[in-house]
This record gives C-alpha cells, structure tokens and sequence, in this order.
C-alpha cells in the first residue's frame, strides 16, 4: 500500500469515527519559540489538550509534517529520518483507553489488514506517579491480543511528553512482528534488534508535569501517532523506507548519477533534500542560528554527500525536480514553492562550494598533524575552525573524520559555539542599544508602525509572513519579511490601506508587563525570543496587534500621519524588504 493510500484510509477511518479532519500544521511552529520544529502531531494541539476549547471539536485527526533533528548524525542508516509523517487521532475530554485502542486495533487489523499474529502491544507498568495500566491491557486481551504478546515497562519506555514539561501520560504502544529471528530468548518489544517495529503510540494524557511534579489536567485526552514513511516501509515488505515509493525515484537518480557507489551517501542525500526542501517550503531559510541553522547543517550535508557520490552539483536542480514531482499529490505545497525552494537550496550549495574545497584541505591538514601526535579524536577547536572559517557543520567533520577512521570530540565543539553563539547576542544587544540612542517623535512613530506593517502583511500576504528585520532612521522604516514573490500593486495597496486605516480608528497602544511564558501563550508575536528576559514588556494595539517589544511606543495610532509604501524589492532569496515612510 502505498503511503498516501495509508493516509488517506487513516483520516477517512476517523472521520467515519466522529473525527473531525483537521489540516497539518507548518514545520515552523507558530507563537511557539521553545521547539524548533514541529516534532508531533500534538504539539500544535497543546493549548486544546490543556483546556480550551477547540473550535472543530472533541475528536480530530491529521497528518503532521515533523521534523527531528536529535538524531541528525544517524540519517543513513535503515532507519532514522529527519522529516516524517506523523498520522494523528485525539480525543479531548471525550473517548479514553477502550474506544482510543478498540479504533486503533480494528484499524490496524481490518483497514491495514495486518494479521493479528504480527501485533504485540506494550502498557505502562506503573511507578509512584501513576498507576499500572491494567485497563489498557484488558482492553487489548479484550480485542484480541493474547496475554503472552502484552509487556508492561516503565517511564522509559511507556509515558509520553514533548520535553521535560507539558501534558503528559502513560502510553500503549503497538509493535509490528517483522518475521525476523528473535535475537536471544528474552527478545522483546523493547529490544533494538529489529525483529519489532514500533508502529504506533496512544498516550493517555491526563497528566501534566512540572517541575515540582506531577498534577492532573483537567480532562482525560488522548493523543496518537503513527509514523507513516515506516507503515508504508511495513506493509510493503521492504527493509528501509528508501525502498518504498517515497524515495525510489530520487534514489534511482542517484545511483544512475552517481560515479562513486556509497549506499549511506545516498541515503543521507535523498533525506536531507526532501527534509531541506519540506522546511523552505513552509518558510525556513538558511542561517547561523536556531532552525535557519539546522537547514543549513541538512543543506551542507547533503551537498558534502553529493561530492563524495562524485554527482555534479548541477543536477541538484533536476534531482528537486524529481523530488517535487514524486511528492507533489502528498504535498502540493512543494510544487507551488518549487521556484523559493530551488533558490534557497541553490544560494546556499553556491555559498558553501566556496569553501568546501579549502575546508577539505584544511581537515587533511589537521589529520596528518594528529597522525604525528597520535591522536585519534579530533578536538573541538579543529570542529569549531572548520564551522567558523569553512562553514563546516560539525556533522561534515564527523563523517570526513569516520571516514578517515578517526572520532570527533562534539561535546567540546558544542561549548565553543554557544560561547561564540552568547558573544554575538552580546554584540546584537549593544547594537540594539545604540539604536534607541537616536530615539525621538519619528522614530517612536516608526516603530509603532511597523508594528501595524507586520499585522497588514500577515492578513494580505498570508499568516506565513514573519518578521525577518527591521531597521528605523528619522526620515523611513525599513522591514524584512519572508514571501515568495514580489508585491502586486494590490497587494501593497491592500497593506497601505490596512495600515492606514488603524491609523485612522485612533487605537489605544497599551503596555503590560509579564512572565514571558504568559505573554507567549497569549499569542503576542515576538521575532527573536531568546533575546528577551523572563519579564517582558507586551504592547498591544487595539485588537489588532499583540507584540513582544522593548518600546517605546506612541499612545494611540492616530499620532502616526499617513502610511506610504516607498518601495519593495527582494532582500535575499525568499524574503523582501519594504521601505516606507510617514506623512
Ligand atoms: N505524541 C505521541 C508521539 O509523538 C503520540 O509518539
């Protein structure tokens, strides 16, 4: 079965079950600055799995792009993944244990049709937090799963939460027997030989943790999810999800391409690009710092594993081409950003040839002095001068490093850069200092209009136009902003007219203080959240905007004048540039 077949018999099952089909949410979490990504189809669901009301109501299901990057090293072997699909159902307040695992089993075994005898099942065993779930168990003999294939574990295995707080609880997990020999007469669902397969998990959240401990949440939810790329790998009888329809083709292309045959190179290729061109497409870009730099880290990777297949970086074009036309049905927003996504990958495959040959160079250098000090590890300040001078991710060096037989000391590497990562904060802050030094009417003014500008873009251009820059002088504003194309006449008429308008309605611009936790919650905008205190200062303007933001500001938007869009023009690729001035 192929996975899109998986998907949509999946959303269609629930829906028959009284869910309500609701679309994935962007890789790039929105309001949301304590994850990268999103790496679950919970996440986006947190503030209904706490409490409030979701307005399609107590029953949903999607597919959610996710992406994980803990395990960004591990990409080229049979299994681990970057970008996945996680297929979700959830109840809130609504079905629990019996219904949540009667749905799963009848969807496993009637829609899936996979053979009772395949499946084992794992529950949580329980410790001082929350007892044993026996009622899961029962559930589960109930439908069909005989005793012997039912195994309790603890926290470890069976409790499920997103980082170390948030809603939370015990989970039951489904195996898949692949066939394969037990690996020695305990062999187990907890066992990494490979013989089970995780294929999907219910957790029960009624918990919420904190750091004093656990509390329970207001209502019993649950959450699911299953990760599609391996059903698919599953139920087609392959051994890696490289064989199943997602990757051959790109796979294919690169094996006729390729002048040098590494399996794991192709691998990492065909990952990195479809995971790199999944998170353009929903608004990354390339950077030093936070999600821009674990698109970098993909992007350079794969173009590292493209010189080591001795594939001519020219045909990365064709190889998106291929990408886009084999997961444009399961993602059509890849062929609508074909162009965003082609430049980015591009830019960024030309900004790193530059010095990829001098890095090698430079690796080999140090190599050889190892060599003649007998030294096995390469040390931190090598990995860090590589990343620093070369643009090397610390991923490059470890594979150039494996392959010549040596390790890396990553951990050292990770203190230099958060060092050199505080420095440069540091240097932005003074900057920022400097900045309001100047302050007087116009540029307050400016900033409580740009304040608008970000609102207007947002409704005009669509919610995925976020903040990238701004800078003010006494005579303009200017701003950055991710879009794909350039402004219509309309387009920027529409923003001029928005903005201009909430000038005119006279808006009160408030100041409150809070915990910087609350103020995220409530759903102000913020650009770079890491820059801002515990206590922040939110400014709010009427009911239209709601900002994170040093100040100061004017006191109501009819002190601004009129709002005129002097010029638009692209900035760098993906993101354009707005200068506008006050009347
Ligand atoms: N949130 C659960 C998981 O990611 C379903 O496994």
């Amino acid at each position: 079965m192929k996975a899109i077949e998986i998907r949509n018999k999946y959303l269609n099952f629930f829906k028959k079950n009284g869910h309500a089909i609701i679309p994935s949410a962007p890789l790039i979490p929105e309001n949301d600055p304590s994850v990268l990504f999103t790496t679950a189809g919970m996440q986006p669901l947190v503030p209904y799995l706490l409490g409030e009301k979701h307005p399609e109501g107590t029953r949903l299901t999607d597919y959610q792009k996710c992406v994980r990057t803990n395990d960004i090293d591990e990409v080229g072997d049979n299994r681990h993944l970057t970008y996945f699909e996680m297929l979700g159902n959830w109840s809130l307040g609504d079905y629990f244990k019996e219904e949540s695992i009667a749905m799963s089993f009848e969807f496993l075994t009637k829609e899936l049709e996979i053979p009772v005898e395949k499946l084992s099942v794992t529950c949580f065993a329980g410790d001082e937090d929350c007892p044993k779930d026996t009622v899961s168990a029962n559930v589960w003999k109930k439908v069909g799963i005989p005793e012997e294939r039912i195994y309790f574990y603890g926290k470890d295995d069976n409790w499920w939460i997103a980082g170390e707080e948030g809603p939370c609880g015990p989970d039951t997990e489904m195996f898949y027997d692949t066939g394969k020999p037990p690996c020695s007469d305990n062999c187990q669902p907890s066992c990494d030989c490979g013989k089970y397969v995780e294929i999907w998990n219910n957790v029960f959240m009624e918990y919420f943790k904190e750091k004093s401990g656990y509390s329970k949440l207001t209502k019993r939810n649950v959450d699911t999810g299953l990760g599609l790329e391996r059903m698919a790998m599953l139920l087609q009888g392959k051994e890696t999800p490289y064989d199943t329809e997602i990757f051959r083709p790109i796979m294919e292309k690169l094996e006729e391409l390729q002048k040098e045959d590494y399996i794991e190179s192709r691998r990492i290729v065909a990952e990195h690009l479809r995971s790199s061109m999944m998170i353009i497409s929903d608004g990354g870009r390339p950077s030093n710092v936070d999600r821009g730099y674990v698109l970098r880290r993909l992007i350079r990777r794969m173009i590292r594993h493209l010189n080591k297949l001795q594939i001519n970086l020219e045909q990365l074009e064709t190889l998106i081409d291929i990408n886009i036309n084999n997961l444009k049905e399961m993602y059509p927003e890849l062929e609508k950003n074909k162009e965003i996504i082609k430049n980015v990958i591009i830019e960024e495959k030309n900004k790193f040839v530059k010095t990829l040959a001098h890095g090698e160079k430079e690796f080999e250098k140090e190599i050889k002095k190892m060599q003649e000090n007998g030294i096995t590890k390469v040390a931190g300040n090598v990995l860090f001068k590589l990343y620093d001078t070369y643009g090397f991710p610390p991923e490059v060096t470890k594979d150039l490093a494996q392959e010549a037989g040596y390790e890396v000391n990553i951990e050292e590497f990770e203190e230099l850069f958060k060092k050199h990562q505080e420095k440069s904060r540091q240097g932005s802050e003074q900057k920022f200092k400097g900045g309001l030094a100047e302050q007087n009417e116009k540029t307050i003014a400016y900033h409580t209009a740009t304040h608008l500008l970000n609102v207007a873009l947002k409704q005009v251009i669509g919610k995925d136009a976020h903040q990238r820059g701004s800078n003010i002088t006494v005579d303009r504003m200017r701003f950055d902003f991710n879009c794909d194309h350039k402004l219509t006449d309309d387009e920027k008429k529409a923003v001029e007219d928005l903005v201009n308008k909430w000038i005119q309605e006279g808006l009160e611009v408030t100041k409150q203080e809070m915990r910087k936790e609350d103020a995220l919650k409530s759903g102000a905008e913020c650009m770079f959240i890491e820059k801002y205190p515990d206590i922040v200062t939110v400014y709010t303007i009427g009911n239209i905007s709601k900002e994170l933001c040093g100040g100061p500001h004017v006191s109501n938007t009819k002190e601004l004048g009129k709002f005129k869009i002097k010029k638009e023009e692209s900035s760098s690729s993906g993101i354009r540039r707005i200068k506008a001035i006050l009347e």
